[in-house]
């Protein structure tokens, strides 16, 4: 007797004294608090400081995926890294993102739906003009690309959901909004040429009309914000060693919407008038990027060749829909918390597919799936306490206002040709407030609506878009 409790309390006097030099003392804490000493598989767990989780108003240059002179910088619009006058964007609140997060969704979802012929859930996006052309809403992370000769550089907000790239253009007949860097004019560069209205390249996506033989395009997306304007063509920088000539876009002259100090939009759909397509040749239809968490870090954007360390990628395939050519169509299978299967029924994700896009914020699952992954969530956070959710979108919340550390069950989604990909911690819980952290996912109103893998969930992953190869390679831990 008097022995077990001298064994026991030696085993207790080392760990208090021993594991914290050891372990970092937050892990040790996260252990002792938990009482679960040595039970936390960590194949299935992530230990995070909470910190780690609150967006930063410093900015942290990653020296990482720098290893070929190919890669534009990646930053998010409003993080710390930003050069966009901050003051005079009106950063948007949490709410005002996943408002105009649901209203992008909205219209993926209502014009998939059209062609489907689910006439049930039209919204009153539909309701645009049918020359709105495909693209929807706009991302929040931007790069720098230089236009015209002299080069302009310019921040553009980059999207693979939509495909015709454009910029603030002189003399701005109808309308331009405030931007950082001076407007792009025409006739300041010696590489600058409209498009005729004759051209093929003046196609029926986009064109709305005609001015003195010159093709006028416009794009209305799905927040309502809209670009009208000549179609010309430029010579296009992208890093000091890679131009691309005759590239086609938007001189706009009649632009509003929630672009924010942006210069305007890089286009990375699929379709025809993309600077993928475009640069089909330079590039092989090959592109990836990585992106930065709130932490305050950069990513990049890549064309032609991976940026990031191309030994750690796995692929699984990439699709598409004719009646849809700008989506990046991919397959996931099954999601697994916690190192545990779901068990989602196939035809849950096949039925309608599923897409990934760099300009959506939350991924969408369809609402079976959803209310699957909520309450094993549920069941392996027991442990802390939740708390009421914010208005909009998210439905899980929990205090952690408490704690150093924490335990989260790893959410993996399982993708076609055995693909795991572990959502990175940052990924899983969104910072509302001080003492609201929340499931960074949400439910499709229902399980006819397809799924769409959001940027939140993509954060530090490599992401490789290897369209000719139809395949879309993951790479962890590519940036911060
Ligand atoms: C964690 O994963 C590795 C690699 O798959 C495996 O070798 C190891 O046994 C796993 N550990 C536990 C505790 O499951
Ligand atoms: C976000 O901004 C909107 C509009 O300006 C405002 O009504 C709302 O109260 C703000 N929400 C938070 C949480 O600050
Ligand atoms: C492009 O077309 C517009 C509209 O016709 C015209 O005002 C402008 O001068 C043209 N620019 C060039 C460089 O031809």
């Amino acid at each position: 007797m008097g022995g077990s409790m001298a064994t026991s309390f030696s085993f207790i006097f080392f760990c208090y004294l021993v594991f914290p030099f050891l372990l970092s003392s937050d892990l040790a804490y996260a252990y002792e608090e938990r009482g679960i000493a040595g039970s936390i598989n960590l194949n299935y767990t992530h230990i995070v400081r909470t910190s780690s989780l609150l967006p930063s108003n410093v900015c942290r240059h990653s020296t990482r995926g720098h290893t070929n002179g190919r890669h534009l910088k990646v930053v998010n619009r409003h993080g710390p890294c930003s050069h966009l006058d901050q003051q005079k964007i009106q950063v948007p609140n949490l709410t005002q993102i996943l408002i105009q997060d649901r209203l992008r969704v909205n219209w993926i979802h209502s014009r998939l739906a059209v062609n489907l012929g689910h006439e049930s859930f039209q919204t009153s996006a539909t309701t645009l003009p049918a020359k709105s052309g495909r693209p929807i809403g706009t991302g929040n992370y931007v790069v720098i690309v230089g236009l015209g000769t002299p080069k302009e550089d310019l921040t553009l907000v980059f999207d693979t959901g939509s495909d015709l790239s454009w910029t603030q253009c002189k003399p701005c007949v109808g309308h331009c909004y405030d931007q950082q860097e001076p407007i792009f004019d025409p006739s300041s560069s010696s590489s600058y040429s409209n498009v005729s209205c004759f051209s093929a390249q003046c196609s029926q996506n986009i064109k709305i009309g005609c001015t003195s033989s010159t093709c006028v395009y416009g794009v209305r997306y799905g927040d309502q914000s809209e670009t009208q304007g000549f179609l010309a063509k430029e010579r296009l920088t992208l890093t000091s060693s890679d131009a691309l000539d005759g590239f086609l876009f938007g001189c706009g002259q009649y632009n509003d919407g929630l672009f924010g100090r942006t210069a305007g939009l890089l286009g990375l759909g699929r379709a025809p008038e993309s600077i993928v397509s475009q640069a089909a040749q330079k590039y092989g239809r090959f592109f990836s990027y990585c992106l930065p968490t709130l932490s305050g870090s950069t990513g990049f954007l890549s064309f032609g060749s991976s940026g990031g360390n191309s030994n750690s990628l796995k692929f699984t395939n990439l699709g598409q829909n004719a009646d849809h050519p700008s989506f990046y169509y991919i397959d996931i299978v099954d999601i697994s918390v916690g190192g545990q299967n779901l068990n989602l029924p196939p035809s849950l994700f096949s039925s309608q597919g599923s897409i990934i896009d760099s300009g959506t914020v939350i991924t969408r699952l369809p609402k079976t799936a959803y209310a699957a992954l909520r309450s094993a969530f549920q069941q392996q956070m027991s442990n802390y306490p939740t708390t009421s959710p914010p208005p909009q979108l998210f439905d899980t919340c929990y205090d952690l206002s408490g704690y150093s550390t924490v335990s989260i069950p790893k959410i993996t989604f399982l993708f076609g040709n055995n693909v795991n990909m572990d959502i990175v911690a940052e990924g899983i819980l969104r910072v509302v407030s001080a003492t609201q952290f929340c499931l960074a996912f949400a439910g499709n109103s229902d399980d006819n609506q397809i799924a769409i893998f959001g940027n939140y969930q993509q954060q530090k992953y490599e992401v490789v878009y290897d369209v000719a190869g139809g395949r879309l390679g993951f790479g962890a831990g590519a940036c911060d």
